[in-house]
């Protein structure tokens, strides 16, 4: 099966073609994986500009999709069928997605698989065709959302907890925008953080207690402003910004590994499976890998190939194998900022 699959949910416009091989276990093979990051547009901003985004996409659609069918050598009468993110994300910025693969579906009278996002970002780890035993426990972090989601088998989604307020990519991106690192956050706190010392500076580990799977990351933030308030050698010294990266890096790392963990033993999953942008992390990556390894018993820990942790179209494609029972017309397909995970 061979599947052109379109993501234009949030920055990122991304086109990829993918083949799905195999009867009982799928093998997928990326054949091509385009994406056009609209970072530099949105960066003075601190944010995604919602229209700026929609525009973007509009303009750069139409070649994310030609060099995506050039990169994978192949032609529209080769692909089997189209798959499109439908929700959640900015609606402005879905809609181009959705719309121009509606046409694509007229144009050539393809079906279309609506794909969720959360759901790809979960379906990225099987891009590198590793055996993924169930249950699978998934911590899902990304820009928008920070969730536990445990699958007793393929397309069974049960949340066990999410954020109550910011997501964790959210809060790299704040605090780097206090700092005036850059945009986005993530990796330029990442990249500050590899030589700080993350003992330095004390902050909270929000909702480590609270007895459930959510999680907070606004109090963080504010804990964040009082911290450079009273340090204030961390807006002057390059060192001091080192060593505070890295301690709000551990902070976050803390209490996603923390409850990742618990939330493994309660269920007695079989696997750990990290995702979303954020799981570009190296420390939050280690962290978990190596907790796993330490406190719990025959658990495998799994993360998307390189590549696929932000966003992009090839899990988009992956999402689209799984469910590929939702196919529909072209005149069906709709977008949806907010569509439960189901
Ligand atoms: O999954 P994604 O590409 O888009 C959404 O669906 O939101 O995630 C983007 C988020 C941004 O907040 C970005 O700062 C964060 O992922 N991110 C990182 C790293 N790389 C990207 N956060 C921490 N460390 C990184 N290395
Ligand atoms: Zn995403």
């Amino acid at each position: 099966m061979r599947i052109l699959a379109i993501e234009t949910s949030c920055d990122e416009t991304a086109c990829a073609v993918v083949d799905v091989t195999g009867r009982t276990v799928p093998r997928f093979t990326v054949l091509s994986n385009v994406i056009s990051s609209q970072v530099k547009l949105h960066a003075p901003y601190g944010g995604v500009v919602p229209t700026l985004a929609s525009r973007e996409h509009l303009k750069n659609i139409p070649h994310v999709f030609q060099k995506a069918l050039r990169e994978a050598r192949t032609t529209m009468e080769e692909i089997d069928a189209l798959a499109v993110t439908y929700s959640p994300g900015l609606v402005i910025a879905l809609l181009i997605g959705v719309n121009f693969t509606r046409g694509l579906g007229y144009a050539y009278g393809k079906k279309i698989i609506p794909v969720h996002h959360i759901a790809a970002h979960i379906y990225s780890n099987w891009l590198s065709n590793k055996a993924i035993a169930f249950p699978l426990l998934n911590i899902v972090v990304s820009g928008g959302h920070t969730e536990l989601v445990l699958m007793k088998r393929i397309n069974s989604f049960t949340i066990l907890g999410e954020t109550r307020d910011d997501a964790a990519g959210e809060a790299f991106d704040k605090v780097a925008k206090m700092l005036g690192i850059g945009y986005p956050g993530g990796p330029a706190i990442a990249k500050l953080a590899r030589s700080g010392d993350a003992n330095r500076y004390a902050l909270p580990r929000p909702m480590l207690l609270s007895g459930d799977y959510d999680f907070s990351f606004s109090g963080l933030k504010t804990a964040v402003i009082h911290c450079i308030k009273k340090h204030p050698e961390i807006m002057k010294d390059k060192t001091a910004l080192k060593n505070f990266c890295a301690s709000f890096e551990q902070a976050v790392a803390d209490v996603i590994t923390e409850k990742t963990i618990r939330a493994a033993q309660e269920y007695r999953v079989k696997t750990i499976a990290l995702s979303g942008g954020v799981s570009a992390n190296t420390r939050l990556r280690e962290q978990l890998a190596r907790t796993t390894a330490a406190r719990l018993n025959n658990v495998a820990f799994v993360i998307p190939a390189p590549g696929f942790s932000t966003d992009n179209a090839a899990m988009i494609a992956a999402a689209a194998y799984f469910t590929r029972a939702r196919a529909t017309t072209w005149k069906n397909i709709d977008a949806s900022a907010h569509a439960p995970l189901a």
